[in-house]
């Protein structure tokens, strides 16, 4: 069935890769809600310019549009400045999904929140679906309170709980993972953590996600994450493997997050979502070297 599907915080990486797959694989009207102006090559009719904490424009947007699906890419995820400015953290990544609920509770609409492995404290990592979470930092717990609040307020409600991803290394806001790719492509040197594990995600496992879990109206909590548990410092040596990027570059250092407390042994188990979606989550190997192809045509 073709749905009208809301993406908030459209300007984002997630949001971007999320919005190209959509419009290549599905019929489904797609608008979009950003603070700024869109590069890629969306119908203009349909996008709307406010920023998520506009809570009455954007309001208004949805009772105008009435999305079948509103999913939000929106969110502060800079961990370190979540830190240091927790109200900002607090009202992007909580006020904002307060007032998606609200919204979507009136319209009906089947609400889709991004939320992430640090609502963990990495003792016993990787994590099941039902696993109990006790976020380490600001961050964490900002997102722990958005799936409460969301799993507490709606029954149409899909929480896509992600591990760092990576697969979009020249985009405006690389994260940590991409920007490893990003400086040692430059000859920068990269400071990377081995007490920290995980397993990374390849963005295109994430929108596939996404976009069956729209598609079958399936509701709860559902894990995504990459086929590794591998600690930081040994991502970006695999990098420079799969790039050939010299690996001179990559420093250990026990917290490169300026202090802030991080989950040691962290990580999603992806079992329910790749049984329910028929999925099988790319290894490292495949999903960097679609990277190195993608951005570097070799
Ligand atoms: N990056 C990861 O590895 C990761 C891991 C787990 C979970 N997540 C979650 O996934 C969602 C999407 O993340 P992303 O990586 O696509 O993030 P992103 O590229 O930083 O995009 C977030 C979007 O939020 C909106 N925003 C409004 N005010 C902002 C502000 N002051 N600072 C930053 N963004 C602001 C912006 O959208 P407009 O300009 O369009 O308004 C921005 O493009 C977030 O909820 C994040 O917490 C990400």
């Amino acid at each position: 069935m073709e749905k009208k599907i809301l993406i908030i915080g459209a300007s984002g990486a997630l949001a971007n890769a999320l919005s190209r797959l959509l419009l290549a694989e599905t019929n489904h009207s797609i608008y979009y809600l950003t603070s700024k102006d869109l590069k890629n090559d969306v119908d203009k009719n349909r996008v709307f310019k406010y920023h998520p904490l506009e809570l009455k424009n954007v309001k208004n947007v949805c009772f105008n549009i009435l999305p079948d699906v509103i999913i939000n890419c929106s969110g502060f995820s800079d961990i370190v400045q979540s830190e240091e400015d927790r109200k900002l953290a607090w009202d992007l990544n909580v006020r904002v999904v307060e007032n998606l609920v609200n919204i979507s509770k009136i319209l009906d609409s089947h609400f889709v929140l991004i939320s992430s492995d640090l609502i963990f404290d990495g003792l016993k990592g990787p994590y099941y679906e039902d696993a109990k979470p006790n976020p380490l930092n600001y961050y964490g717990k900002t997102k722990h309170t958005a799936e409460n609040i969301c799993l507490s307020s709606l029954k149409k409600i899909t929480v896509v709980r992600t591990t760092p991803y990576y697969g979009i290394p020249f985009s405006d806001n690389n994260t940590f993972l991409d920007d490893y790719i990003y400086k040692l492509f430059r000859n920068y040197n990269v400071n990377a953590s081995d007490f920290f594990f995980t397993n990374p995600c390849f963005i295109d496992d994430l929108v596939i996600t996404i976009m069956k879990l729209i598609e079958r109206e399936l509701y709860g909590v559902f894990n995504t994450g990459g086929a590794e548990w591998i600690s930081h410092y040994d991502f970006a040596i695999k990098v420079s493997e799969i790039f050939g990027f010299n690996k001179k570059l990559i420093h250990k250092i026990k917290n490169p997050f300026e202090g802030v407390r991080m989950p040691l042994k962290n990580g999603l188990i992806t079992l329910k979502t790749e049984t329910n979606l028929s999925l099988k989550f790319t290894t490292l190997e495949n999903g960097l070297t679609a990277c190195k192809f993608r951005y570097f045509d070799k």
